[in-house]
């Protein structure tokens, strides 16, 4: 781990403690820390049963945990100026106008549901993981905040998977995602160095070790949005319709064969939505198999097209985003790959860079990419993290 990693987590428990202090006049128990993500390849494959080949990054969520007094769940969040919330944990969920009071009342309520009675306890969230730009951010609270529970009133027998299912539960049922479960099993059980495939069906994982010369660059467009109000839950809808046409329990059963020469009447659009997912999901089994043994030129070609029919197939992207990743392609060509990352409508750019053509990369898109959000283009360098885990 790098020094300016280290740097970061730390001020991240600083600001979780501080917090804290602030709010219940003495010092945490525990910290809890999940990883937010970035998506390589296998985009919209997830709620498909398909492959997902995403990787955790070195930004997170902190969660500072300690008892109570009470029965409540008291929660403060250090990103909204110490916004509070304070709710029995064992009565029924009531939605909040402020989301991240969803998130918290939502995990409680899926813990609980899963494992009975929860106790009361205080705590306090700080995150790092920039919203709205498709890298997790929830995903990344939802599992620190699922961890830090089960970890301080030690409750036993749940596994990294059982954290990631309570916490995509909680963004279902109660914050309004019809998410699937990529974000928060790759938050909940990444490996350090290593992108994770997760075959969302059986939801068995392999971690991928990604070449040590090759950079994560993630390149926010400036445009943020927030699934739960993007036309996501209609994207699955259409997945779910198609699945339907085609007879099958979802698009993973679907051969591309089958896709064509079934397609009948099938309306175009939802043709579309399946064509894409259909070809993904062998693009991401393809990807995985070549990342750790170095193929670039191949991995370029199967980001690009992975690219491309989510803009065409899916329509899922932005004008402004196929600029970035046409600009960052023209300069890369099979040096390394780029794609839109994420559940789209806004949000980032990733790319695979060698380690010698991160500046050159980097210069042109600062020179020439205009947020639309007027603020001057934010560029990470992430490295492949691991998951969930008390600090
Ligand atoms: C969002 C969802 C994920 C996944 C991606 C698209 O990040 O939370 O479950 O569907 O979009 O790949």
């Amino acid at each position: 781990m790098d020094r300016e990693n280290v740097q970061r987590r730390a001020d991240l428990v600083a600001r979780a403690a501080r917090s804290f202090e602030i709010m219940f006049g003495e010092a945490p128990a525990i910290f809890a820390y999940a990883p937010g993500r970035v998506n390589l390849i296998g985009e919209h494959t997830d709620y498909n049963d398909g492959f997902v080949l995403p990787c955790a990054i070195d930004y997170g969520t902190v969660v500072a945990i300690g008892p109570a007094a009470s029965d409540q769940l008291c929660a403060v969040a250090s990103d909204y100026g110490d916004d509070r919330d304070a709710f029995d944990p064992n009565a029924i969920f009531v939605s909040q106008k402020t989301e991240w009071k969803n998130h918290v009342r939502g995990i409680a309520a899926s813990l609980a549901a899963r494992t009975g009675m929860i106790q009361g306890a205080n705590l306090a969230i700080a995150g790092n993981v920039p919203q709205g730009a498709g890298l997790s951010s929830s995903a990344s609270m939802g599992v620190a905040l699922a961890k830090a529970l089960v970890e301080h009133q030690q409750i036993t027998g749940l596994s990294a998977t059982d954290l990631a299912l309570i916490a995509q539960q909680s963004e279902n049922a109660y914050v309004g995602t019809a998410c699937g479960i990529m974000d928060q099993l790759v938050s909940a059980k990444a490996e350090a160095g290593a992108a994770l495939l997760i075959d969302c069906r059986t939801l068995d994982t392999m971690p991928v070790y990604m070449p040590e010369d090759l950079i994560m660059l993630v390149i926010h467009s400036g445009i943020e949005r927030q699934l739960a109000d993007s036309p996501f839950n209609q994207r699955r809808a259409e997945c779910e319709q198609a699945a339907k046409y085609y007879d099958v329990p979802t698009l993973r059963h679907l051969t591309e064969d089958r896709l064509i020469a079934d397609r009948g009447e099938l309306d175009d659009v939802v043709f579309r939505r399946a064509q894409h997912v259909v070809t993904e999901i062998a693009r991401t089994e393809i990807a995985a198999n070549i990342l750790s043994n170095g193929d670039i030129a191949k991995l370029s070609e199967l980001m690009r097209q992975s690219h491309l029919s989510l803009r065409d197939d899916f329509e899922v992207t932005m004008p402004a985003i196929d600029d970035l990743v046409a600009m960052i392609g023209k300069h890369l060509g099979s040096r390394g790959g780029v794609r839109m990352t994420g559940g789209g409508f806004g949000g980032c750019v990733v790319a695979l860079v060698p380690k010698d053509q991160v500046q050159p990369v980097m210069d042109p898109v600062t020179a020439n990419y205009d947020p639309p959000d007027g603020r001057p283009v934010r560029i990470f360098q992430c490295l492949p993290s691991s998951g969930a885990r008390i600090i």
